[in-house]
């Protein structure tokens, strides 16, 4: 099977509303599961995304990625995230955690930056795409990330989580938003290392 670049779903589909399914280990094995996998890498990287969830190629299931290629373009202050492949992932907060407003973007909302409140300590817990269980602490911009992406999963979008007079245009963001939240991000990945 080749690897395909699928379309985005973008805000008004309610696929993006709805919560996705688990998947069993017989299904995370199966060609379909990891050809949706392999699509989902492709599509992400294409689009220059930090990540990308199966709700937002149209299939409500429990997979996303998360990768940050060093100068990604959409989002220069973002630290490097290897490539991740989560399934059924879940997190919790960790007891030094702390919560910062993050302005964040989204593939499925494409001219859309709003300020989001992220925990910057989690401990996420997933299964990778040979269905080992992986535990892993995240912090800062990077704990960030991987919330934003099991949001999707469970249904909520950025427009969800944020206050209302947060949410701009991009061309707005780059106008009056983004010297000041890139200021704000070096401290945070200074402090976190992430
Ligand atoms: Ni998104």
């Amino acid at each position: 099977m080749s690897v395909a670049e699928l379309e985005i779903i973008t805000l008004g589909e309610s696929v993006l509303h709805e919560s996705a399914r688990e998947l069993t280990a017989e299904e995370i094995a199966s060609p379909e599961i990891q050809a949706l996998i392999d699509d989902l890498i492709e599509t992400k990287r294409a689009a220059h995304g930090a990540g990308l969830a199966a709700n937002q190629v149209g299939r409500a299931r429990r997979v996303a990625i998360a990768e940050v290629e060093e100068g990604n373009p959409r989002y220069p202050y973002k630290p490097p995230i290897p490539l991740t492949v989560m399934i059924n992932p879940a997190f919790e907060v960790n007891d030094d955690d702390e919560v910062e407003l993050i302005n964040e973007g989204c593939l499925s909302l494409p001219n859309v930056r709003a300020e989001v409140p992220r925990h910057m300590s989690i401990t996420v817990r997933y299964l990778d795409r040979h269905g080992q269980e992986r535990v892993e602490r995240k912090r800062g911009l990077t704990a960030g990330t991987f919330q934003h992406e099991i949001d999707h999963l469970n249904g909520t979008l950025i427009t969800d989580r944020a206050e209302a007079e947060s949410v701009t245009t991009w061309e707005e963001y780059e106008r009056s938003g983004r010297e000041a939240f890139e200021r704000r991000a070096g401290e945070i990945v200074a402090r976190y290392g992430e």
